[in-house]
């Protein structure tokens, strides 16, 4: 699809000595190696090996051929190579019989979030490793696995990371383009000490490994890709159908409603956002429950604002960068992605993904400011600003998962450019109402090493939501202005009863073009951030 088919194998190999046998019949053209600095680690995942005269510069390798040393040693001499976070040094035809090395630099050890190499920083090197050997156009790499603990997790646990990083570096959106680039990377070889009793059994538990993160991959991609397409491409019509034809073939039952459908459902509001352009709204559900659990399992419920061009309506937005505005259905495109992965995983949850979907034009049939519409809950609604129009259509989607009887819901959009302002874009704000859920996110926040910061939710932000003529207004006051994020996450509080545990992700600051920070995301283009913690949070729902 849109990222590289990069086949990831293991490979046993006796020893270091007969290793270079391997590799010969193997042919491999790169083989990479981990560099960093400060000798003091408690971290027994990995056995390292100081470099002889920088003494403070650590490879993950006991013994690696004297010509490589002395070449790393040199770089590291001249300071061309610091093994600085991200930093590469590529070496040609140095003692071994691959092509090259490549020693890619993990940075400084007390840089960390923990004592010893922390998981983002090996996704982060997996994305550098791929940039590497793309540049030198290579086919295939081989990395050793000879000098990492394979009796404890933690190598799964680093491996996964490393790979998720290579292969999410190498989405790239160009369905557009006549000129496709071409990929030469296409393997990666996991050596192996050759099969004892021991390693036969991580042989099992590592290519597990290799395929769960190839299918959160498939659902961090598939995000990013319905995402990248232009509105005009993908609308709701479209988004729908694409929904449906991914699904197809899969326990994942999918069920689409129309706008008439949407009208007799009583979903005005989502209603009222779609009315005024020339393509329909859509409500997608996806249904997927596990294998083997028990009959009455209530369902995990994600929910997704899914606009596919956000104009502002009435309230036309500026036309600065408005074209980012076709970003407004990340949320839809996390949660289908992570229904998406939860399917590939064949994991044993019960999840329902709930997509409002509908198109904001100013239209001559489109809500104008002050106009009143009715929620599927009897709330009625007055529109002061149809640009606020994402918890409208998430309004009538929260109100579906409530009848869903779940466990948690737990809904994400491009909500407010308020949570830019005040997160920027390397932290989703996040509210939650319910401390098990609130404990359960920073559980997933922390496996998954994604970025969130929770933010408050208050009776004086719901209050200010209240309506003159109808229950309640789509934006705050004039009189009060200031915390728009949390004002937007009060008005979604009305349609979810307080009984079940939600959270809201506003993920407008990291939806799209956060690739500065983070060098396994599109630098234009969307991140998919998040799949994973809600496919975390998903599966720990049921432990
Ligand atoms: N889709 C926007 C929010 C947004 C802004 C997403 C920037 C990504 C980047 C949303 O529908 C919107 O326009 N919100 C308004 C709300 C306001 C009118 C209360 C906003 O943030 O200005
Ligand atoms: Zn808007
Ligand atoms: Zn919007």
């Amino acid at each position: 699809m849109n990222t590289a088919d990069i086949k990831v194998k293991l490979i046993s190999q006796k020893s270091s000595k007969s290793l270079l046998k391997g590799i010969k019949k193997t042919k491999t053209d790169v083989e990479i190696l981990f560099c960093f600095r400060n000798q003091k680690t408690k971290d027994k995942s990995y056995e390292t090996f100081n470099l002889p005269s920088k003494k403070d510069f650590v490879i993950i390798k006991p013994k690696a051929s004297q010509d490589t040393l002395e070449r790393i040693q040199e770089a590291i001499n001249e300071e061309s190579f610091l093994a600085e976070d991200q930093k590469t040094l590529t070496l040609r035809h140095c003692g071994t019989d691959t092509k090259h090395t490549i020693v890619i630099g993990l940075g400084d050890l007390k840089d960390q979030k923990q004592d010893g190499l922390c998981l983002e920083t090996f996704r982060r090197c997996g994305a550098i490793a791929f940039q590497s050997l793309s540049h030198i156009k290579a086919k295939e790499a081989k990395l050793s696995l000879h000098h990492f603990d394979l009796v404890s997790d933690r190598t799964e646990k680093m491996l996964h990371a490393f790979l998720l990083g290579l292969k999410l570096a190498s989405y790239q959106f160009e369905d557009h383009i006549s000129k496709k680039s071409k990929v030469s990377f296409n393997s990666l070889l996991l050596a192996l000490p050759q099969l004892s009793k021991e390693t036969k059994s991580k042989e099992m538990v590592l290519t597990n490994t290799i395929d769960q993160a190839s299918h959160i991959c498939e659902g961090i991609t598939f995000a990013r890709w319905l995402a990248d397409h232009p509105g005009n491409v993908i609308h709701p019509v479209n988004l729908a159908k694409e929904v449906q034809k991914k699904f197809k073939s899969t326990s994942v039952k999918v069920t689409v409603w129309d706008k008439k459908r949407i009208e007799k459902e009583r979903m005005g509001l989502l209603y009222g956002v779609g009315q005024g352009s020339s393509v329909d709204p859509r409500l997608i559900i996806m249904e997927y429950k596990g294998r083997g659990l028990k009959r009455n399992t209530a369902p995990v419920c994600f929910v997704g604002k899914g606009i596919t061009f956000d104009s502002g309506g009435i309230s036309i937005k500026p036309s600065r960068s408005m074209e980012e505005m076709k970003y407004d259905m990340c949320g839809a495109a996390d949660v289908i992605g992570t229904m998406v992965a939860l399917e590939k995983l064949q994991a044993k949850v019960h999840a329902i993904g709930i997509v409002a979907s509908a198109e904001n034009m100013p239209g001559g049939a489109a809500t104008k400011p002050g106009d009143i519409h009715y929620a599927r809950n009897g709330t009625s609604v007055e529109v002061f600003n149809t640009d606020a129009e994402g918890r409208l259509v998430l309004g009538d989607a929260l109100c579906l998962a409530v009848e869903k009887k779940p466990q948690f819901i737990v809904d994400a959009a491009t909500l407010t450019g308020a949570i830019v302002i005040a997160l920027g874009n390397d932290h989703t704000g996040y509210f939650v109402r319910g401390e098990i859920l609130a404990d359960a996110i920073e559980k997933a926040l922390e496996a998954t090493g994604e970025n969130a910061w929770r933010m408050p939710l208050t009776e004086g932000h719901r209050k200010s939501m209240k309506g003159i003529h109808a229950d309640l207004k789509n934006i705050g006051d004039g009189d009060h202005p200031g915390a728009g994020s949390a004002k937007g996450a009060a008005f979604l509080s009305y349609f979810v009863s307080e009984d079940i545990p939600w959270a809201h992700f506003d993920i407008a600051g990291t939806a799209y073009n956060v690739g500065h920070l983070y060098p396994y995301c599109p630098r234009k283009g969307a991140s998919g951030l998040m799949v994973r913690t809600f496919c975390q949070l998903a599966l720990n729902s049921f432990e």
